[in-house]
This record gives C-alpha cells, sequence and structure tokens, in this order.
C-alpha cells in the first residue's frame, strides 16, 4: 500500500516508517520538523536501504496538505503530527487545540475529498484521565485531564463522528500507553526537546551523565513500593500495532479504539532497577513529591487487539531499557550528536 505518514520523523512515527518499509509499503512523510530531525528518516533509509520521500509541510497549511493528498495516490494515512507536552499544553491551550485539532481537521477534510478514507490515529491512554480503575478496558469512561489529552479526546470524538457519518470511512484509535525503548540498531530513537519529562528518556539521560539523578516523583502511593506504577511498551511493539490495525482496516468500515500496552504495570523503582542492569551501574535517584496531575496506576487491558488485531506486545522491560541505553549512549546528544544532522526545525 502507499502510506502518508504524519509525523513521521517523530519517535514513534519513524519506529513505524521503518517497519512499514520492511514490511514493503511505500511511504511518504510529512513533517513540520517541529520536534523531529530529518536525520531520523535518513537513518531509516540506511536500515532499510530505501530513500524516505520526506515533504517538509506544516498541517496547518491546509493548501499545502490539499496538494499532497490531491497528487499522492494514498491509500491510507497514519497519523502522528501532533504536540505532546502536558505541561506546555497548560500554559498554551490555544497553541494546543489549534495545532493538533485543526492541523487533523485540514488532514481530514482533503482525505475526503481526495478519497483516502483509511486512518490509523495515534491516540494515548492520557484520553482516560486520572482512572485508578485498572487495568482499563477500551470501554472505560474518557475523562483526559488536560489540554494535551483533551485534544487526543476531541480528535477522538471527531473521528467517531466521521465514522458513523460516512461508512466509506476505515479508522483506527490507537490508545498507547507508555513508549519506551528504541529499535535494537540504536540508530533510531526518542530525541526529546529540552529537558524531558517521560522518565524512560530522563533516566537515560542521567545513566549518560546529562542530570544528576533522578527525581521519583512520589514514594507514598498505594503501590507495592510506594512509587507509581505504569504500563510501559516497547516502540518497536508499537509500530508493529500499527501495521496490524492497518489490516484489519482493510475489511471493516467505522471506528474502532485499541489499547497498546502490555498488560501489566512496572513500577518507578522497577524502572530505575531494570535501566541499571541495562547501564550496568546504579542510575541514582532522590524521592521527591508527587507530581500533580499523575495517577497511582495506570495499565492496559490489551485484550481487545489480540482478539481484533492479532496483536500483543512481545519485548520486556529488560529489552526496553537495553535498546533505550543503546540509542542514547550510541547519540548522548539525540541526533544532534551527529555534526552531519542539523536539520531540526525552530525550537
Ligand atoms: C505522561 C503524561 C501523559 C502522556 C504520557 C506519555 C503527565 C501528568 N502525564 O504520562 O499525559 O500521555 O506521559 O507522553 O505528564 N516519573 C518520575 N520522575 C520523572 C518522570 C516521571 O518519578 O522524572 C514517574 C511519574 O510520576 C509516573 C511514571 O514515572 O509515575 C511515568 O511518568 P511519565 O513517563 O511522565 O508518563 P505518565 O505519567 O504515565
Amino acid at each position: 500500500m502507499r502510506i502518508l505518514v504524519t509525523g513521521g520523523a517523530g519517535y514513534i512515527g519513524s519506529h513505524t516508517t521503518l517497519s512499514l518499509l520492511e514490511a514493503g509499503h511505500e511511504v511518504v512523510v510529512v513533517d513540520n520538523l517541529a520536534n523531529s530531525s530529518s536525520e531520523s528518516l535518513v537513518r531509516v533509509g540506511h536500515l532499510t536501504g530505501k530513500n524516505v520521500d520526506l515533504r517538509i509541510v506544516d498541517l496547518l497549511d491546509s493548501a499545502a496538505v490539499d496538494e499532497l493528498l490531491g497528487a499522492g495516490a494514498f491509500d491510507a494515512v497514519m497519523h502522528f503530527a501532533g504536540l505532546k507536552a502536558v505541561g506546555e499544553s497548560v500554559q498554551k491551550p490555544l497553541m494546543y487545540y489549534h495545532n493538533n485539532v485543526v492541523g487533523t481537521i485540514n488532514l481530514l477534510r482533503s482525505m475526503d475529498k481526495h478519497d483516502v478514507r483509511t486512518l490509523v490515529f495515534s491516540s494515548s491512554a492520557t484520553v482516560y484521565g486520572d482512572n485508578d480503575r485498572v487495568p482499563l478496558t477500551e470501554g472505560c469512561e474518557l475523562n483526559a485531564s488536560n489540554p494535551y489529552g483533551r485534544t487526543k479526546e476531541h480528535i477522538e470524538d471527531i473521528l467517531t463522528d466521521l465514522g458513523s457519518a460516512d461508512s466509506r470511512w476505515s479508522i483506527a484509535l490507537l490508545r498507547y500507553f507508555n513508549p519506551a525503548g528504541a529499535h535494537e540498531s540504536g540508530l533510531i530513537g526518542e530525541d526529546p526537546l529540552g529537558t524531558p519529562n517521560n522518565l524512560l528518556p530522563f533516566v537515560a539521560q542521567v545513566a549518560a551523565g546529562r542530570h544528576e539523578y533522578v527525581k521519583v516523583f512520589g514514594n507514598d502511593y498505594p503501590t507495592t513500593d510506594g512509587t507509581g506504577v505504569r504500563d510501559y511498551v516497547h516502540v518497536v511493539d508499537l509500530a508493529l500495532g500499527h501495521l496490524a490495525a492497518l489490516s484489519y482496516l482493510e475489511g471493516v468500515q467505522g471506528t474502532f479504539s485499541w489499547n497498546l500496552g502490555t498488560g501489566s504495570g512496572s513500577s518507578v523503582l522497577e524502572v530505575l532497577d531494570a535501566f541499571s542492569a541495562a547501564v550496568g551501574k546504579e542510575v541514582p535517584y532522590e524521592f521527591s513529591p508527587r507530581r500533580s496531575g499523575d495517577s497511582a496506576v495506570s495499565y492496559a487491558d490489551p485484550s481487545q487487539a489480540m482478539a481484533d488485531l492479532g496483536w500483543s506486545a512481545k519485548r520486556s522491560l529488560a529489552r526496553m531499557c537495553e535498546d533505550h541505553w543503546r540509542w542514547q549512549r550510541s547519540n548522548p546528544m539525540g541526533y544532534s550528536s551527529d555534526p552531519a544532522s542539523q536539520h531540526r526545525g525552530p525550537q
């Protein structure tokens, strides 16, 4: 199939682009490089022996998006592009709603106009909000607790309405739990802008000596060791989930949602142990107060994805940490570690 991947230079997008190419699909990436580097796709090119066709376009530029869809002869779109920093979304909600929701609407209108009605959307378990009812099933109430999460929830609503209004659409909403790890080559991985907010990239930067220690946000949660529990899922497993969803959509119409998680949770201290084992030395940490907005425990019931897509996460937490560390160790400053790769958008 010929697939348009929005945000394909980013963390999950680049791993999915790699898996699509490996599976024999043709891929065009559209990315504004606001929070990603074109170097990721150069490396996907090295890994696959194929050139990745990158168009530097912002989804807010509706004319450019329309031109792309009009000329592309695409069979489907995978939509990753979007802003994703929770704290920033609280400070700048208009920017988040405009970028994520309007960008998606521009994309959908052009898809509709040019008869491309198969879409895999990058949603997030963040749509469940602070919900201690675990494991989380797709039927749980949606109640995102910050503007970033609400952009995902609003887009899910739009896509659900679209799927019921017009039976020509086939749409997958993939709710990722906590993406972690990197491709086993160590060539592509997560390259966060500024100081990372998420646990794994922060732990990796501490291990690399970029920060002194990890602050463990809260050790008085009602969990086995008092620290927060999350469902970490390997980014390569996530990428394969997208391919499985795409195959499923070939035979159906409507909008479908699936949790992509492992189904089991790990505490912050368990992650620190696993990462220290991967590095071969202790990653230093200190306990600090809870981070506001965090829930104690979140993990998926991934059985729907298994039943419908035949998908399950295969890679362990140990493997995620080993792969994440291999990427971090060989790219201590992310893609900009490579002086040849300075193609990153304005920061
Ligand atoms: C966060 C976002 C969520 C987003 C998800 C993936 C918040 C409140 N939630 O979820 O909306 O979808 O990332 O991008 O920001 N932790 C530490 N020290 C750190 C960082 C994290 O102890 O320096 C702990 C957290 O308290 C949590 C766990 O590690 O228990 C995972 O945190 P994180 O990676 O930020 O993911 P989420 O909180 O699940």
